[in-house]
């Protein structure tokens, strides 16, 4: 049984092409909670073929390796069903297909012992999670969330307090990424890899003649907007397309890449900072593995913000993961607040209630 105060939650992840699942003990304080198991499974080698995510085959890889990870779960740590306090699973946004996945094994495992069911938005879990990674971490803070579907900038109150204050328009920062390194020739998603070649040492000469101009992306705007850069990119990488095997060229091109987005997400930190002073600064998603951003952030507040301290999850809980999802489930749950399972596509932060 849970140690009282503290709860035993399972997590499952389905929402797009990671299926993950993690059993936690969450406590209060948070950081006193627990990671019991975690493991996630990848589908990024199946939809490489396709050159981006096939809703339907990331549905059918999560309902083949969905009873995999939880038996593995089970042998590894040895826990009985009966012992779970509640199971999380993410209800949305995502694929439906993909999310349907994850609700509906949820419902199955809760039905022998009627264990409770608590359906997390995703991002929710993005935010969340760093506090389980950071003990010095507080309420509020600003969090900037970069995925390959999200940009957003939250003031995080509490749990359920999120109010956004900048959203993208158009593409998420991870996709501006992940089209510009399908341009360069990398192969889906090529965030990572792209920003791998931006920092490869040693540096690289300037090739004679190599025009970079990438423009400056919507500075004086509140929300993100990554439209623009995107057609930059594809004309640049366009003209210099013949080039693109010669030493340095796409050296260049994904340096150039980087700065830009890195420069984008940066100038909409520095005016949120700029307009209320944080305590805390948290940087989540996929994007936020990003060195460059981790570089220019940490000299911003260096340099302009000395009293606001920038947090980020673990490495591994930046990308994808259903620890976050058993985390922001077992706040919840905490607090009896329970979420119906239907899965939504579309299901924006701050129509989340407070706890
Ligand atoms: O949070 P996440 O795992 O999935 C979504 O919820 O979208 O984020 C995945 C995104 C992809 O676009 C991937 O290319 C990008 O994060 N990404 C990176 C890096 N690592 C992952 N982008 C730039 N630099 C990285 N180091
Ligand atoms: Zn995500």
């Amino acid at each position: 049984m849970a140690s009282s105060g503290s709860k035993l939650v399972l997590g499952i992840e389905t929402s797009c092409d990671e299926s993950a699942v993690a059993l936690l003990r969450v406590a209060r304080p948070y950081a006193e909670s627990e990671i019991l198991f975690e493991q996630i499974s990848s589908q990024i080698k199946l939809h490489q073929l396709y050159g981006g995510v096939v809703p339907e085959l990331a549905a059918r890889e999560h309902l083949a390796a969905l009873p995999v990870l939880y038996s593995e779960l089970v042998e590894k740590t040895g826990v009985n069903l009966r012992d779970i306090d509640c199971i999380a699973v993410t209800r949305g946004p995502g694929l439906k297909g993909c999310l349907m996945i994850g609700t509906d094994f949820a419902r199955g495992l809760s039905l022998p012992n009627s264990t409770a069911l608590i359906g997390v938005n995703h991002i929710e879990g993005h935010l969340l999670v760093p506090l389980l990674d950071n003990p010095a971490l507080n309420f509020p803070y600003l969090a900037l969330v970069v995925s390959g579907g999200h940009t957003e900038l939250v003031r995080v109150s509490g749990v359920g307090e999120y109010a956004v204050l900048a959203r993208t328009t158009d593409d998420a920062a991870g996709e501006a990424f992940d089209k510009s390194a399908h341009l360069l020739g990398f192969q889906y998603p090529g965030g990572a890899e792209l920003a791998a070649l931006a920092d490869s040492l040693p540096e690289q000469a300037l090739p004679e003649g190599l025009a970079i101009s990438l423009p400056q992306v919507m500075r004086n705007k509140v929300d993100f907007s990554f439209s623009g850069l995107k057609t930059a990119v594809s004309l640049m990488v366009k003209r210099e397309q013949g080039r693109l095997s010669e030493p340095g060229v796409r050296y260049h091109l994904a340096k150039a890449i980087q700065e830009a987005i890195v420069q984008a997400l940066a100038s909409k930190v520095r005016q949120a900072l700029h307009a209320e002073s944080y305590a805390a600064l948290v940087v989540t998603g996929g994007v936020s593995a990003n060195n460059s951003l981790r570089k220019a952030l940490a000299n911003l507040c260096e340099k302009e913000f000395a009293n606001t301290r920038l947090y980020y999850p673990r490495r591994e809980h930046c990308t994808d993961n259903a620890t976050m999802i058993a985390f922001a489930g077992g706040l919840r749950s905490i607090t009896n607040e329970h979420y119906d399972l239907e899965p939504l596509a579309r299901w924006p932060v701050e129509s989340l209630k407070a706890t």
